[in-house]
């Protein structure tokens, strides 16, 4: 059923906090606590509104065991993984270890993993099966530079890094998309709302295109880069955009908080 808080196609939205390389495993239990304190004084309903956090791999067990002794509704996942199952692959955390974590999600692709690591389309791809192997849901990054966007306008490059992502990946499969221009990711410039709708439809298309029309209707499109308090009622307005992937904003935890309970400023 939908409700005031769902979208209007029934879809739950995702508020997702990316904290990149930020917080150890005791600076995470007590923010965690923290955030789950804040969003239940405010009587956060849940059951409209998925929260999770993505810490550092060292902060995972930590965060698990948290979150699963004082049953808080929180989720949680990684901010990457290996395309590789097992072997001589020094340094990677492989898919099957985030699950027997509890991980609901991983991310994947993430602009900072494509520029710094160069993780190309294939790898991103390789890793995306590895985590639906896995009955990980991945969050698939994408999003154009400041050139691509002279060049080739808002969707082009977006909508060809998901068709790469989402190639063999079976019809059906539960995936999330996250769409983070790069140029607008930690620079305090966000796109607008009518920027973010008009490639979250193209990229909807290009799910459905390749996992069926169902899981098109399904999937979870999240906009990132330079959301805050102030911004995300903007974004959550808009029929093809489902929550946010959040990154500075997501270590404050009143911002946080704050953003999560964005029905407040929607307004409806
Ligand atoms: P900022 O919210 O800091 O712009 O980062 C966005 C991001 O990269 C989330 O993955």
């Amino acid at each position: 059923m939908a409700s005031m808080t769902t979208t209007s196609a029934g879809r739950i939205p995702l508020i997702a906090g990316n904290w990149k390389l930020n917080l150890d495993h005791l600076q995470a239990i007590a923010f965690v606590q923290k955030l789950a304190w804040s969003l239940k004084d405010a009587r956060l309903d849940f059951n409209e509104v998925e929260v999770a956090v993505f810490p550092p791999f060292t902060d995972l067990r930590s965060v698990q065991t948290l979150i699963s002794a004082d049953k808080l509704p929180l989720k949680f996942g990684a901010q990457d993984v290996s395309a590789h199952a097992s072997g001589a692959y020094t340094g990677e955390i492989a898919a099957g270890f985030l699950k027997a974590l509890d991980c609901d999600f991983v991310i994947i692709g993430h602009s900072e993993r494509r520029t710094l690591h160069d993780e190309t389309d294939a790898v991103v791809n390789a890793k995306t099966i590895a985590a639906v192997q896995s009955s990980l849901v991945p969050i698939i990054c994408v999003g154009e530079t400041a050139a691509d966007l002279e060049e080739h306008g808002p969707s082009a490059v977006p909508v060809a890094q998901l068709t790469a992502a989402l190639a063999g990946i079976a019809s059906g499969s539960n995936v999330v998309v996250a769409y983070e221009p790069v140029w607008a990711i930690g620079s305090g410039q966000a796109a607008t709302p009518e920027q973010a709708e008009q490639v979250a439809a193209a990229l909807r298309a290009v799910v459905a295109t390749a996992l069926g029309d169902d899981a098109a209707a399904a999937t979870r499109i999240l906009y990132g880069g330079s959301v805050k308090s102030a911004n995300i009622a903007g974004f959550m307005r808009q029929p093809n955009v489902d929550g946010a992937l959040v990154g500075g904003a997501s270590l404050d935890i009143e911002e946080f908080s704050s953003i999560v309970r964005f029905q407040k400023h929607v307004g409806v």
